[in-house]
């Protein structure tokens, strides 16, 4: 595979492709890797960039510079399938790798080209480019680093660079996991020791604990990649594990009336079946309706009566299913009480709302999971009927959950779809290609 390194620092590549794996790969003739300086295609009184057109200061690498450079280059190794680097390209990571390095695995000649200050001529872009890669959201100086990167990501992959496969296919992000913590000798290190069941020599036991830990740390940094790839049934259920239990409860006392002042609401059995099926599918344990009004009790009880133990059961199998996580309380206190004692310890209290309360230092995104799991206490989300929570449960919180909306500026959702929508955007699979 030939490989041609189009760029205007040459010298930054000369150590990095004589190093290691890569330097061994150009050793055993894997790749031959050719670095072309953009200066080389300008004469001595032409600049090899020119201002960009429009408001605002920038220089760009002109267009014809780039021509040439790609025309030498694929006169030589024959047409290449060429690379860009951009922050508006796809962001890299290993899916894109692994793609990438499946359809190129036997191409002649690759380009990978790095541009400088404002970027690339939007034309060199979109009649060249087979593909733009982004490092990331962030901005570097040049594309030298980005090409670097991508080249150790990528040549990795390609059959009989790195030595031992094994290593590569439990790697970070190989699967939905990424690596488990690796221990080499002394055995204390700093006070701390090499795990006792890692020396064991249980094979089954290391693979146990191993992939634990590797759902553990997956969980606390790197939970949105976890939930973007395909998890096998059984996969499934040990990450389910690993999470916090999460509870759910509906408040049909402590919320706001109209008038602003805190009163009760009355229960809707749409309500209780709607939120009990998302529940369900999201995998928390109990979802519980609290009311303190004994007819609304009776209202709730009856209907849980029907498909707990009455004709229900046979009448929708899955809906009995649902409602039986459904649980019935007199107020909140209750509520956590239940909690406590199955869990051993209080749950920590997730406060949802549509509106922004004063309370900013304990908002939370749908990007803080870990946040929250951290602490590896049971979760409660909190919802509210009526005009929401009433503040002095807003206060008792720990984390209150953002507001949801979209591109409007109406946000009032119906409380179960709120809670239908939470659900997934806390835990969601969201699959990615
Ligand atoms: C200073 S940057 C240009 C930034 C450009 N004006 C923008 O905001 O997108 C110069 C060059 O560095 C490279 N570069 C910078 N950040 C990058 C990133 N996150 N991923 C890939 N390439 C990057 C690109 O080749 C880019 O054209």
């Amino acid at each position: 595979m030939n490989i041609s390194i189009l760029t205007l620092f040459p010298e930054l590549y000369s150590e990095f492709l004589k190093a290691s794996i890569i330097g061994k790969a150009q050793d055993k003739n894997k790749i031959n890797a050719e670095l072309v300086n953009f200066i080389d295609f300008c004469n001595s009184k032409e600049r090899v960039d020119s201002p960009t057109f429009g408001p605002g200061p920038g220089m760009l690498i002109r267009p014809e510079v780039v021509e040439s450079a790609v025309t030498q280059q694929e006169q030589k190794f024959g047409s290449a399938f060429k690379i860009f680097f951009s922050p508006h390209g796809k962001k890299l990571d290993q899916n894109l790798l692994k793609e990438l390095s499946a359809k190129l695995a036997q191409e002649k000649h690759i380009m990978l080209l790095a541009s400088r200050y404002e970027g690339m001529d939007a034309r060199v872009e979109e009649y060249y480019a087979d593909e733009i890669i982004s490092l990331g959201d962030f901005v570097l100086m040049g594309g030298d680093l980005p090409a670097m990167c991508f080249l150790e990501g990528f040549l990795r992959l390609i059959p009989g660079v790195v030595g031992n496969s094994d290593s590569i296919e439990n790697d970070s992000f190989s699967g939905p996991l990424v690596d488990h913590p690796e221990y080499t000798s002394p055995l204390e290190f700093k006070g701390l020791q090499v795990p006792e069941v890692i020396r064991s020599g249980n094979h089954a036991l290391i693979h146990e604990y191993r992939q634990k830990k590797a759902i553990e740390r997956t969980l606390n940094g790197h939970f949105n990649w976890l939930r973007s790839q395909p998890l096998t049934k059984e996969l499934k259920a040990k990450v389910h594990k690993e999470m916090p239990t999460h509870y759910a409860v509906l408040m049909h006392g402590d919320i706001l009336l109209k008038d602003k002042t805190v009163g009760t609401s009355s229960v809707t059995s749409l309500d209780i079946h709607d939120i009990a099926r998302s529940a369900m599918t999201y995998g928390i344990k109990n979802y519980y309706i609290v009311t303190p009004l004994k007819d609304q009790q009776t209202i709730v009880q009856t209907l849980l009566d029907f498909w707990n133990i009455g004709h229900g059961i046979e009448y929708n199998i899955h809906r009995h299913n649902a409602i039986k996580m459904v649980r019935l309380n007199n107020n909140l206190d209750e509520v956590l009480a239940q909690i406590e004692k199955t869990e051993g310890q209080k749950p920590l209290l997730i406060a949802t709302s549509a509106k922004y309360h004063n309370n900013t230092e304990r908002y939370i995104t749908y990007f803080d999971q870990a946040k929250v799991w951290k602490s590896k206490r049971p979760v409660l989300f909190i919802f509210g009927t009526g005009h929401g929570l009433a503040d002095y449960i807003l206060d008792r919180c720990d984390f209150i959950l953002e507001p949801l909306h979209g591109f409007s500026e109406f946000n009032h959702l119906s409380v179960r779809s709120a809670a239908a929508v939470i659900f997934d955007k806390w835990f969601g699979v969201n699959l990615k290609k």
